[in-house]
């Protein structure tokens, strides 16, 4: 018989006690969970599972020449400390993601006593964070990866991005030579956040509708790390769940002419008119009260149309323009299900990441959170 660990006890118990929890006024429930959230990390990040799950062997794939055990993994944020290797491999991730993380340590965002808001929406499969990009630092960060012995078919990942108070040339050079140590710390691949909405960003326009900041440092990373590496580890570059779909070919065709490995749909929303009406009634005023005080980014089961509009667009578009280097798209937002990832499968995504999903799946099944999602495997 299995021993349940303090992680599975303490999140059953949270997910049987969340109605009423999230009953409270708005502002006692974000000061209950904003800490409780990064405890629960560190708590579960500390217990590995005793006997390694392996997905069935046809959930795997090979991607860049890297074997993925299967195609779901943690998103980005999870793990921003490079904690959790082993947990996660234990459990059967099909990859582990670390960072985000920046040039150097970054505080990350606090309002009202709050640091790293968080708003759990649980009726709604939801929730709001604004955490700005809390981290140690490539060097640091790097450093703790370069130790992991990786598990066959768990290839190791990391999410960076650039400062965005540091000036843009400045901010492109660091983020270059963090990517250069993390090569050398030996991941996998590479995921470029392009995409947080949590921390100050400008954005001017050009006249292909694409923002021009962002086309810099796509450029400035191609030359200067895709071609110098050959594209190895590959680089994918996360973009939001916000994406305007019109912008899609040109985007794509930024990228693959670049050399960049893949695309990531995406990161959180700040499209709050969009989504309000998914937000269960009774979760209303938690909503609006962070939307407001905080504002963030939306995550969850909202996002499940969204990425799977954006995904799908640009897996047919890629198949219709066929690049010269291998070229994947990754599927981030709403995914809980195993019905989820076919319906991925079925579009020609290669990749899903989740975030939301994982901790409801978590909660229910503990750390047999994926032997669970591929039990209906077929
Ligand atoms: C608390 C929290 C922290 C996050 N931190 C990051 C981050 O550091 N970098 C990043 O690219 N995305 C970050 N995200 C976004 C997730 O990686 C993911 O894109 C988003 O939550 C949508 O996926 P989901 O619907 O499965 O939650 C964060 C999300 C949450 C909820």
């Amino acid at each position: 018989m299995r021993i349940i660990t303090l992680a599975e006890i303490l999140s059953l118990a949270e997910y049987k006690i969340r109605p009423v929890i999230t009953k409270l006024p708005p502002s006692i429930v974000t000061n209950i969970y904003s800490p409780a959230r990064k405890a629960f990390i560190k708590l579960l990040t500390r217990e590995i599972r005793s006997r390694t799950y392996i997905p069935p062997e046809s959930e795997s794939r090979i991607l860049w020449g890297i074997r993925f055990n299967s195609g779901i993994f943690n998103a980005a944020g999870m793990f921003k400390h490079g904690e959790g290797y082993y947990t996660a491999a234990s459990q059967g991730a099909g990859a582990y993601l670390a960072g985000t993380s920046t040039g150097a340590y970054r505080r990350g965002n606090e309002r009202k006593g709050v640091i790293h808001p968080f708003m759990p929406y649980p009726r709604s499969g939801s929730a709001s964070n604004w955490m700005g990009l809390p981290n140690e630092g490539h060097v640091s960060l790097a450093k703790k990866l370069s130790k992991i012995e990786k598990a066959e078919g768990c290839p190791l990942g990391v999410s960076v991005s650039d400062s965005p108070e540091l000036p843009e040339m400045e901010a492109m050079k660091e983020l270059v030579n963090g990517m250069g140590f993390f090569k050398s710390a030996n991941v996998d691949f590479i995921e470029l956040n392009e995409s947080c909405p949590n921390i100050p960003q400008d954005k001017p326009k050009n006249n292909i509708g694409l923002d021009e900041n962002l086309l810099n440092r796509l450029e400035y990373i191609g030359r200067n790390f895709i071609k110098r590496t050959g594209a190895n580890p590959p680089v994918i570059v996360k973009l939001s769940n916000d994406t305007d779909m019109q912008l899609l070919p040109a985007l794509l065709d930024v990228l693959t002419g670049l050399g960049f490995g893949g695309v990531n749909f995406g990161n959180t929303s700040t499209e709050y008119g969009n989504y309000a009406s998914n937000i269960n009634v009774d979760e209303k005023r938690l909503f609006d009260y962070f939307t407001t005080i905080f504002g963030g980014g939306l995550s969850g089961r909202l996002l499940k149309r969204r990425s799977y509009e954006l995904s799908s667009f640009a897996a047919s578009y890629i198949e219709n323009h066929p690049p010269l280097n291998e070229f994947y798209i990754i599927r981030t937002g709403g995914i809980e299900s195993l019905e989820d990832i076919r319906q991925s499968d079925e579009a020609g995504i290669a990749l899903n990441q989740w975030f939301t999903g994982y901790f409801e799946n978590f909660a229910k099944h503990g750390h047999s959170l994926y032997k669970h999602l591929f039990s209906k495997h077929n």
